[in-house]
């Protein structure tokens, strides 16, 4: 079986064979962290994308959506905290030059007393069979209880010392858990410094009046910047909510699992005015809005999981996380966080403008709270491949490797393809495809076998192929070959509309939601 490590390189290197994912600048041996999207990638983070906004701003009629710029005034940053507070706490290993990240070591360790439990409890399970009683088990089992304890009381401590962002005691927690460098194996740390994570750059062409600016590390300021300009101009009532998809820029230090975090990224993200003392309502509602959201793509509900914070960032008072199962374990896909009134209060107070709400229905004016939904787009383009990638052994003992990505998504709709390229048959497909690209995204393709064309498809996710025949220019029908099942059957050119509708249009998931 292969590593979930070989499962993501495979993934990798398809993204690059196939024109989804390329290394950022790779003729010049790449830059860290920054990538391209390829034909098909554009493609699919668009209709990522199209599903996104229509499900927010078009479903929802209480949502509208912005496009704000990257470039925001300096003092934005100030009064979001991210000037003093974005940051990482770094830690390096003096033998092997390495730098980490403090949290995520000591993350990883918890993670790992967390998979010796269940290691005890899969055991467990398949000794007792169907009389099998897991909450009995950990609560009475004693190596559960000892590892639990120990999960427990490293738990406190690490989140005290993040709450106090008490530097040295991170350290000593590396030190006191044992905790060595995976490249290394050494436990040779340097001491733990913080690292602000926004990008800089000069605005304004002379350099004595040039100033610094950042490169804005999340979509969500110019959403709580532009709050009234909005809630006046469209005339919305609270509850509304503001939805925008752009790209944020993080230096991140540590650039690993491909597209998972990255320098440039881009999020959707949704910030959502209540009245105060309504906000956890409003919170569990996005949870689980967006829950379903992405259980609407059919892909399985026990790849996803919720992760509550314990240790909370300091604008919010609840928040969790939506995350996936990538090749190497699950990871925030999502966070949904109750933000209170400190963004808009923050910026109330740093740019000295009024920016509350008058509530025509209780008279009172106040500012509103906050609950953000907030979405990697590169994270969930990932989702996608992983749970899509497959390598199939066939009934006639070859292989295939095939995308199986919710059709509404694939890049690519429908293949059209002639058997051969003579006898009118390629004519014949070439007017099939060119009335079908109205409606879809299509390929027109001659070259090759029809089998290798098939693989073709199959690597890229295009749900359709229709292979235009002899019989095809006698009785105007055509074979469409279903990706998943492979299965062909033979239907009339007339019906091909509605055939390929039925699965490709995003309107069916939609209307689910
Ligand atoms: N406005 C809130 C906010 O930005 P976040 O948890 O820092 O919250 C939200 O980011 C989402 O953005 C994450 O759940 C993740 O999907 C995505 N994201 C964050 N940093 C990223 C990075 N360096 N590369 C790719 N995606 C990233």
């Amino acid at each position: 079986m292969a590593s979930q490590e070989d499962n993501l390189k495979k993934i990798i290197s398809h993204c690059k064979e196939y024109g989804f994912v390329f290394q950022s600048s790779e003729i010049y041996d790449g830059l860290a962290a920054v990538y391209d999207y390829g034909q098909y990638g554009a493609e699919l983070k668009n209709n990522i994308k199209d599903y996104w906004w229509r499900s927010m701003v078009q479903l929802h009629d209480n949502m509208v959506g912005i496009d704000s710029a990257i470039f925001m005034h300096p003092k934005v940053w100030k009064a979001s905290g991210h000037v003093d507070g974005f940051s990482d706490p770094l830690i390096d290993n003096k033998d092997s030059k390495k730098r980490y990240r403090a949290d995520e070591l000591i993350e990883g360790q918890l993670e790992k007393i967390q998979q010796k439990i269940n290691k005890e409890i899969d055991k467990a399970a398949k000794r007792f069979g169907d009389r099998f009683d897991e909450k009995q088990f950990c609560e009475t089992n004693p190596r559960v209880l000892v590892n639990q304890e120990k999960i427990n009381t490293l738990n406190k401590r690490f989140v005290k010392a993040l709450e106090e962002n008490n530097l040295k005691e991170l350290r000593q927690i590396i030190l006191d858990q044992e905790i060595v460098c995976p490249v290394s194996g050494s436990r040779n740390w340097t001491d733990v410094r913080q690292f602000n994570l926004m990008f800089t750059t000069q605005i304004g062409s002379t350099a004595e009046g040039a100033s610094e600016i950042y490169l804005r590390p999340e979509t969500a300021q110019g959403i709580f910047v532009n709050y009234l300009n909005v809630q006046k101009s469209a005339r919305m009532k609270i509850p509304f909510g503001i939805a925008q998809i752009g790209k944020a820029f993080r230096n991140e230090i540590i650039a690993r699992q491909f597209i998972i975090r990255m320098r440039e990224f881009e999020q959707m993200e949704m910030q959502f005015f209540v009245r105060p003392g309504e906000e956890m309502k409003w919170f569990e509602y996005w949870k689980e809005a967006r829950l379903k959201w992405h259980h609407a793509l059919g892909m399985p509900d026990e790849d996803y999981r919720i992760h509550t914070h314990e240790k909370l960032a300091h604008y919010a008072n609840a928040a969790v996380d939506i995350e996936f199962r990538f090749p190497f374990g699950f990871k925030e896909l999502e966070g949904i966080h109750s933000r209170t009134d400190f963004d808009l209060s923050q910026h109330e107070k740093f740019s000295a403008k009024k920016l509350q709400y008058f509530d025509p229905e209780i008279e009172e004016s106040y500012i509103p709270y906050v609950v953000e939904t907030s979405i990697g787009l590169d994270r969930m383009f990932l989702s996608i491949l992983s749970f899509a990638y497959h390598e199939e052994k066939l009934a006639d003992g070859s292989e295939r490797v095939v995308l199986k990505i919710p059709p509404a998504l694939s890049p690519v709709k429908v293949a059209i393809l002639p058997l051969v390229k003579k006898d009118g048959m390629d004519e014949k497909a070439i007017q099939i495809f060119k009335e079908l690209r109205f409606h879809f995204n299509c390929q027109y393709d001659e070259k090759d076998s029809i089998g290798k064309r098939y693989r073709r498809q199959d690597a890229i996710g295009t749900p359709y192929a229709i292979t235009v025949d002899g019989q095809t220019l006698k009785d105007s029908t055509v074979t469409v070959r279903y990706r998943d099942t492979m299965e062909q059957r033979r239907i009339s050119v007339d019906e091909l509309l509605v055939e390929i509708t039925k699965d490709v249009a995003i309107e069916h998931i939609l209307k689910s939601l």
